[in-house]
């Protein structure tokens, strides 16, 4: 087991009892591209997580090592600088300790192994796990608070200093994640609530295509960011306090159908859409209604896939030959895109057969053996007691 593991690596080596920290990855329902338009969003904090052994070295450098991708170590001394490094995870640290010396936070030296199950690329937040975690180890350690939110917005901000201009889902799921529950998060005001989403006799179940991507590397994902922005500007040349495309409807869009490209066009229309998509499947969650929300699954995946353009063909692939099975209720691309896993929703006694089924029609279509991960929904960012 991976938390055992690390914490067994870290007392060998430092001969020292860690803290623990979990910190898991996300799932999202639905609600895709519509946190950093401020609309909303319906993620669930998973149980594959990021596993952080810690524990102070009175020395003024914070020495962190693991075994997630190949064994390295880093170590930035507390006078802010560090020694070189080549290490992608290294970037996030940097980025997250130098947001810290910034806002003055007492950072004091320790010592840290990390390691987890969260796939990489898989479009399951390996990246706001790890932020998340390290932020909230490095307060315990330090004895000092800093509230969930602001975790979240400096995990953010280390994302955006590393290219990626993303949103607050990834964050706010994997800090405010609970159990058994989806968080349904209004990413205008940041209030949420949570609701089940456990359907009678039905089985959410993640597919991995196994198609990787960075999206911090791509620029796909900041162009369709740029293209909200862009429309939002020309709304409100007509119209008063527009501040995102939270405040637009599909009339004010109509207006401005010929002030932009028909591409930004159409990603706008996808937003306000998919808003919609989410309000709904809060209606099929409480109303138990696996059907329909199976239909708002697949409408969601469409609409990426034609609209937001954000799928590849294995994706495609993949939601369309659980649609040709019966039990399959609906399924859809999960996360920024290009890449990563499908969620979907398949009655519980057809659940094998079907993923097995899905799994080999996927490596024989493109030779690319696919993996089924049953989901499973966990609490967020905690320090264990063991
Ligand atoms: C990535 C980003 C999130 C969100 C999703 C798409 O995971 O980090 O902020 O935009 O893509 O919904």
């Amino acid at each position: 087991m991976i938390k055992s593991e690390v914490k067994a690596f870290f007392i060998k080596k430092y001969k020292n009892k860690p803290i623990l920290v979990k910190a898991p990855g996300r799932v999202n329902l639905i609600g895709e591209h519509t946190d950093y338009n401020l609309g909303y969003v319906l993620p669930a904090s998973i149980e594959k997580g990021i596993y952080f052994a810690a524990q102070k070295n009175n020395t003024s450098s914070i020495k962190i090592e693991t075994f997630l991708t190949q064994p390295e170590q880093i170590i930035f001394a507390l006078d802010s600088s560090h020694q070189p490094f080549t290490s992608f995870w290294g970037t996030y640290f940097k980025a997250i300790l130098e947001i810290l010396f910034e806002k003055n936070y007492p950072l004091i030296g320790f010592d840290c192994v990390f390691g987890g199950d969260i796939p990489i690329g898989a479009g399951l937040s390996s990246s706001a796990a790890l932020c998340c975690g390290f932020i909230h180890a490095l307060a315990e350690l330090g004895d000092f608070e800093i509230a969930r939110k602001d975790i979240a917005l400096i995990a953010q901000r280390a994302e955006h200093k590393i290219g990626l201009n993303c949103g607050i889902m990834d964050q706010y799921a994997v800090l405010f994640g609970k159990k058994g529950n989806a968080l349904f998060l209004d990413c205008k005001d940041l209030s949420h609530e949570y609701v089940p989403i456990n359907f009678k006799g039905y089985s959410w179940v993640l597919i991995n295509s196994n198609i990787t991507h960075n999206l911090a590397l791509d620029t796909e994902y900041n162009k369709r960011r740029n293209s909200c922005e862009l429309v939002v500007g020309k709304v409100t040349k007509f119209k008063n306090n527009v501040h995102s495309l939270r405040d637009i409807s599909f009339e004010d869009l109509k207006k401005i159908k010929g002030l932009v490209s028909p591409t930004d066009y159409k990603r706008a229309g996808y937003i306000l859409a998919e808003n919609a998509r989410v309000i709904r499947m809060m209606d099929a969650l409480e109303k138990g209604d696996a059907k329909q929300s199976g239909a708002i699954l697949l409408e969601g995946h469409q609409a990426m896939s034609t609209e937001y353009e954000i799928t590849t063909n294995e994706l495609d692939l993949l939601v369309s030959t659980g649609q040709h099975l019966g039990g399959v209720m609906g399924s859809r691309m999960m996360g920024g895109g290009f890449g990563g896993c499908t969620i979907n929703l398949i009655k519980t006694a057809l659940m094998e057969t079907h993923s097995k089924a899905i799994l080999a029609t996927y490596k024989k279509e493109t030779g690319i053996d696919a993996e089924v991960y049953h989901l499973k929904i966990d609490d967020g960012v905690r320090t264990l007691a063991d």
